[in-house]
C-alpha cells in the first residue's frame, strides 16, 4: 500500500508540511482520515477547542450540497447562547487550506468541501498502490493499539441438517455468514469459519435404519446428500404408516371392548408393532450410537463424511471454505454433563416431572422455560449448544462468536445465551452474538420446492444462460458461456439476498434477480466486466501502457464526473468501517451500486480510447481505481467478479 511517506510527498507539493494524523486514524489507508484530521487540526488551532471533541463530530453528509464532511456545532458543547454567531465565528476564523475550500454555514452546521485536485492526487494513487487491500484495515482486529496480537472470532454459519433439505434459512446463513467472515478478516481479525451440522438426534437412528432397508452403497457414494434424503423420506413414510396402523388398531380395540368382545389377539398385534417396528428399532439404533458402539457409529460417520465432501464442493462455488465442520454429534457428553452439573450447582436448573428444566421467566417472560434434559435422559438441541459453546471457548479462546441463524430461532439463542450467563459462564455468553435474518418466500424451482443448494444454483444458472442468449452477438463472444452463466447465477442469488436489511423477508424472484437492469448481481458483474474491457481496449489501441498508472498526469482529470467518481472511491474505506458497525451486507451493496452508477454515467464524458495519450492514461488510472474498488467490494461480499461476459 501507499506509505505515509508517499502521502507526505504528495501533501508537500501542495504546501502541507506534515501529514495530518489524529490518534487512531490511518492516513495511508483512508483518504477521509486525512481530511478529518486536517479539519480537526485547523479548527482546533483557530478556535481553541480540544481536537478530541472536534474529531468525532465530523460526520458524513447525505446530500452533496451539504459538503463532503459536516460538523454539527452544538455537538461541540461550547455553551454559547447565540449559536448562529458562534457558527459564523468558527467559519470566519477557519484558515485558508490547500486541501479544502473555505467552509460554509448551513444552519447550525458547518459544511466542508474537498478541493478537487488534491482529492484526486490523494485518492487514485492510494487505491492503485493498495490494490486488493484498499478499503480494508487490518488494524481494527488488533488486541490493542500497536500490539501485533490479533483478536479471534468464530463465525458459525450455514449449519444444514444431514438428510434434510437445505432450506432458504441455510442459504441465507451461508451467504451472510460468508460475508461476515470476510468482513472480520478484512478488519484483521483471526477468523474461524465453523459449520455446525445438524447430525444428531433420534432421527439419525431412523436414517441409519432406513439405509439398511433402502440404501444403496453406489448411490451413497455418488450423491450422498440426495440419497440420504431419499432414504430418510422412505423410512419416515414407513414409520408414519406404522403409527397410523397402531392408531387404527387401538381404536378398533376400544370399539370391540365396548361390545364385550375379546381383544387379546389385536392387543398382541399392536404390541408386536411397538416392539419391533421402525420407531423402536430406530430408538435402539440411536441408543447404540449414543453408547458409542463402533459399528453403529462407523456407519453414521460415513454418512457424515461423505455428505461433508459434497457440501465442500458446493460451498466452494460460493467462495466459502470452513476451518471446522463441527456438528451436534461432535459435542462431548462430558461437556454436557459438566454444564448440567454447573446448572444444578448454581440452582439454575430444576427437576420437573423427571425432566430437567431452566425457568427463565424470572429474567424475562419471553424467555419462557427451557428443557435441558428429557425424561429418558437424552440430550437436546439446546443442551448440545450449551456444551458446544463451552467446548469452543476452551478450544479457541475466542474474543467473539457469531451465530448466523434465522430469526425463527431468536428464542433458542436468547435462551442459550441467558443460560450460559446465569450458570456462571458470562465470560462466554458476553462474547456471543446472534446475527439473525428474515425469511425467503417462494424459493421453489421448476422441479418443485427447492431441496438442495445445488438444485437452486443449477436452476438460476440455466435461467441466466437463457438471459445471456437473448443478446446473440455478445453471447457468441463469451468463451465459456456455461461457466459464466453459472457464476452470474450465483451472483444473482447472493445479491438478491444481501440487498435488503438482513431482518427483512423477501421474495425469491427469479426474473428480477437475473435481470441486467436494476440493482442486481448480473448488473454488478456487467459493471465489472465493462471496466475490465476498457483496459483491454486501451491496450489494444495503444501499445506501451505503463503497468504503474500512478505515474499518469492526474491533473488532466478535471471534469466534474472525474472528481465526483474520485470522491466516491475515496469513501470506500469509510463504508467498510460503517459496515463493521452495521454488520449488514446491504451497506456494501448500496455503496457499490451508487459507485457503479457514477462510473456508468462517466463513460460518455470521460472516453479513454480516442483521447490524447496523456488524457487517456489519466482516465485509465481513474477507471482502474474504480475497477479495484468494485472488485474489492464484490470479493468482500463473497462474489466472484468476472472479467468478460
Ligand atoms: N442445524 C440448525 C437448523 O437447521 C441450525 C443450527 C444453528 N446453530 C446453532 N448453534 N444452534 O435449524
Amino acid at each position: 500500500p501507499l506509505s505515509v511517506d508517499d502521502i507526505s510527498a504528495t501533501l508537500k507539493t501542495i504546501g502541507l508540511d506534515s501529514v495530518p494524523q489524529e490518534p487512531n486514524t490511518y492516513p495511508a489507508l483512508n483518504p477521509f482520515d486525512i481530511y478529518r484530521s486536517h479539519i480537526t487540526e485547523l479548527l482546533s488551532k483557530s478556535s481553541g477547542i480540544d481536537a478530541k471533541i472536534i474529531y468525532p463530530t465530523l460526520a458524513w453528509t447525505m446530500k452533496p450540497e451539504n459538503g463532503d464532511l459536516q460538523l454539527a456545532v452544538p455537538a461541540l458543547r461550547q455553551k454559547r447562547k447565540d449559536m448562529a454567531a458562534f457558527v459564523q465565528e468558527l467559519v470566519d476564523g477557519f484558515p485558508e487550506s490547500p486541501l479544502i475550500e473555505k467552509p460554509t454555514v448551513n444552519g447550525t452546521w458547518i459544511s466542508f468541501f474537498f478541493k478537487a485536485q488534491p482529492l484526486i492526487d490523494l485518492t487514485i494513487p492510494s487505491i492503485l498502490k493498495a490494490g486488493t487491500s484498499y478499503g480494508f484495515n487490518p488494524n481494527f482486529g488488533l488486541k490493542a493499539q500497536g500490539s501485533s496480537e490479533r483478536k479471534k472470532i468464530i463465525v458459525e454459519f450455514s449449519s444444514p441438517n444431514i438428510a434434510k433439505p437445505f432450506h432458504a434459512g441455510h442459504l441465507r446463513s451461508t451467504i451472510i455468514g460468508g460475508f461476515l467472515a470476510n468482513l472480520y478478516e478484512g478488519s484483521g481479525w483471526e477468523v474461524i469459519r465453523m459449520n455446525y451440522l445438524g447430525d444428531w438426534g433420534k432421527q439419525y437412528g431412523v436414517l441409519a435404519l432406513g439405509f439398511e432397508k433402502y440404501g444403496s452403497e453406489e448411490e451413497l457414494v455418488a450423491k450422498p446428500i440426495g440419497h440420504l434424503y431419499d432414504v430418510y423420506v422412505k423410512i419416515s413414510a414407513d414409520a408414519r404408516e406404522e403409527a397410523d396402523l397402531v392408531k387404527a388398531k387401538k381404536e378398533e380395540i376400544v370399539t370391540l371392548k365396548a361390545e364385550g368382545k375379546d381383544t387379546s389377539a389385536l392387543e398382541a398385534e399392536v404390541q408386536k408393532i411397538l416392539d419391533t417396528g421402525v420407531d423402536e428399532q430406530a430408538r435402539s439404533y440411536f441408543k447404540k450410537m449414543v453408547d458409542g458402539e463402533p459399528k453403529a457409529l462407523g456407519i453414521w460417520k460415513r454418512f457424515r463424511d461423505l455428505s461433508i465432501e459434497k457440501y465442500k464442493q458446493t460451498y466452494a462455488r460460493l467462495n466459502i471454505r470452513y476451518d471446522e465442520y463441527s456438528g451436534e454429534s461432535q459435542v462431548k457428553d462430558e461437556s454436557m454433563e459438566e454444564a448440567a452439573a454447573l446448572m444444578a450447582k448454581t440452582g439454575v436448573s430444576e427437576d420437573s416431572e423427571g425432566a430437567v428444566i431452566v425457568d427463565l421467566t424470572k429474567y424475562s417472560k419471553k424467555l419462557g422455560k427451557a428443557i435441558v434434559k428429557k425424561k429418558d435422559g437424552t440430550s437436546l438441541y439446546l443442551t448440545r449448544d450449551i456444551g458446544a459453546a463451552t467446548e469452543r471457548a476452551a478450544k479457541y479462546h475466542f474474543d467473539k462468536m457469531i451465530y448466523v441463524v434465522a430469526s425463527q430461532q431468536d428464542l433458542h439463542l436468547a435462551q442459550l445465551f441467558k443460560i450460559m450467563e446465569i450458570m456462571g459462564r458470562k465470560d462466554v455468553s458476553e462474547k456471543c452474538q446472534h446475527i439473525n435474518f428474515g425469511m425467503v418466500k417462494g424459493m421453489s424451482t421448476r422441479r418443485g420446492t427447492a431441496k438442495f443448494l445445488d438444485d437452486i444454483l443449477a436452476e438460476v444458472g440455466d435461467k441466466m444462460h437463457e438471459v445471456m442468449r437473448v443478446n446473440e452477438e455478445k453471447y457468441k463472444q463469451v468463451e465459456d458461456p456455461e461457466k459464466v452463466a453459472d457464476v452470474l447465477g450465483i451472483s444473482a442469488v447472493m445479491v438478491q439476498d444481501m440487498k435488503g436489511k438482513r431482518i427483512n423477508h423477501y421474495d425469491f424472484d427469479m426474473d428480477r434477480m437475473t435481470s441486467f437492469e436494476g440493482d442486481t448481481g448480473p448488473y454488478l458483474q456487467y459493471a465489472h466486466a465493462r471496466l475490465c474491457s476498457i483496459h483491454r481496449k486501451a491496450s489494444a489501441a495503444v501499445s506501451d501502457i505503463p503497468s504503474d498508472l500512478t505515474t499518469a498526469d492526474l491533473t488532466l482529470l478535471k471534469e466534474p464526473h472525474a472528481v465526483g467518481l474520485a470522491r466516491e472511491l475515496a469513501s470506500f474505506p469509510d463504508v467498510f468501517i460503517n459496515t463493521i458497525k452495521t454488520q449488514e451486507p446491504a451497506t456494501v451493496l448500496t455503496y457499490l451500486f451508487k459507485m457503479t452508477h457514477a462510473v456508468s454515467s462517466s463513460y460518455d464524458h470521460l472516453q479513454v480510447v480516442g483521447s490524447d495519450r496523456e488524457v487517456m492514461l489519466a482516465r485509465l488510472a481513474l477507471y482502474s481505481a474504480a475497477l479495484q474498488v468494485l472488485n474489492n467490494g464484490m470479493r468482500l461480499l463473497g462474489l466472484s467478479p468476472v472479467e468478460r461476459m
